[in-house]
């Protein structure tokens, strides 16, 4: 397949999707001329930044980070009364992202506000597909990311995660550079608020037009929730895609493709190949599990995976928990590159 606006080649199929994922020295991850890291990294290098910034993503530190989320979950909805209405995309999913990220960053709420409307922005620029407002809302954030990182400098600055990540040492005993901060602060929050508001969306229509799930979910242990969010997230995948840059003569996506050429791994429609999945709608999270793409696969794979697991369990647990959540009338689709809904309005009634 082939993007029509780009003419750059689409992999659609999961075992094509899979075969690149997990080739990075033909398909390199170095497809900006921006500093992103670890994403844009290849090899040794990106092997040694990863390695860096996974114990961020620890078992012991989610373990510490779930009561806050439990807290952040109790702040959004206990102010809630039987039969109000929301927008799940924009009302609670994108508000749960930025106050369970600054959370985790151990950001203060006062930038809760801007960094919604920041968020708003974002996803208009890359609807609109146009580079100078993309740059623009890139600037934006980084001036954001930037006035935090220097706070984080001062004596008195709390300890928390960002204070770690601005101290940490690299292999060789080195700070790391500002550039490289920004970057790895820009992809653990720009990136992930969208694709976790997202999900609270995709999540909540299949609980609405699944109504009866909402009991059976409840009754769930953690991996079997956890099991059960993943596996709607993959029959609706709203983190589209990423891409790569070859760096060889290939044939893929069904045409010939020469060295240097971008092309799009279409995660959403690889989650979908019914020749990995069947019917792609059959609900069979025990099933499907391992071939199961939200999250990546390879080298590049989602180091925050632990992190939006955890986020998503705990605000599933929590909504279904105070309320039964209905449709309230029709949702917008997103619009590739963005996935999911655009805006899902949702009425919630109080349990018993
Ligand atoms: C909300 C749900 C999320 C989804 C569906 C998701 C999905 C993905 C996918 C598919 C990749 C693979 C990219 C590739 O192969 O090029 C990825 C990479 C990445 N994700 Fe996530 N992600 C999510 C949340 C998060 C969170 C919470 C964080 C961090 C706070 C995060 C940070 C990253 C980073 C840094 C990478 C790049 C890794 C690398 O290149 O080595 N993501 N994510």
């Amino acid at each position: 397949m082939t993007d029509q606006q780009t003419e750059r080649p689409v992999i659609d199929t999961h075992a094509e999707a899979v075969a690149v994922a997990q080739d990075p020295v033909t398909y390199s991850s170095h497809v900006s001329r921006f500093l992103q890291v670890p994403n844009g990294m290849d090899g040794t290098e990106h092997t040694a930044m990863r390695r860096l910034l996974a114990p961020f993503f620890s078992p012991e530190r989610m373990a510490a980070l779930r009561p806050l989320l439990e807290r952040v979950c109790a702040g959004l909805l206990d102010p809630l009364f039987d039969g109000a209405a929301l927008d799940a995309v924009n009302d609670l999913g994108s508000r749960y992202a930025v106050r369970s990220q600054s959370a985790w960053l151990g950001w203060s709420p006062d930038l809760e506000d801007e960094l919604i409307e920041w968020m708003g922005a974002n996803h208009e620029a890359t609807r609109s597909g146009e580079l100078a407002r993309t740059r623009e809302v890139a600037e934006w954030f980084d001036r954001i990311i930037t006035s935090i990182v220097t706070a984080h400098r001062a004596p008195d600055a709390p300890h928390d995660l960002t204070w770690e990540l601005v101290h940490l040492r690299d292999g060789d005993g080195q700070p790391l550079p500002d550039p490289a901060l920004v970057s790895i602060l820009r992809n653990w929050t720009g990136g992930d608020l969208g694709s976790l508001a997202l999900c609270v969306g995709v999540l909540a229509h299949w609980l609405v037009t699944h109504s009866q799930m909402q009991d059976e979910w409840e009754g769930l242990d953690d991996a079997g929730l956890d099991a059960a969010i993943d596996e709607v997230l993959r029959i609706d995948d709203p983190f589209t895609s990423n891409r790569r840059v070859t760096t060889r003569d290939v044939h893929v996506a069904g045409r010939d493709v020469p060295a240097g050429t971008q092309v799009v791994i279409n995660w959403t429609r690889a989650n979908r190949d019914p020749e990995a999945f069947g019917d792609p709608d059959r609900y069979d999270p025990e099933g499907n599990a391992d071939k199961n793409l939200v999250y990546g696969t390879g080298p590049h794979a989602c180091p925050g995976r632990p992190l939006a697991t955890l986020e998503l369990r705990v605000l599933t647990r929590a909504l279904l928990s105070r309320f039964r959540v209905e449709a309230a009338g029709e949702g917008v689709r997103a619009q590739f590159p963005l996935g999911g809904w655009e805006s899902l309005p949702i009425v919630l009634r109080a349990r018993g």
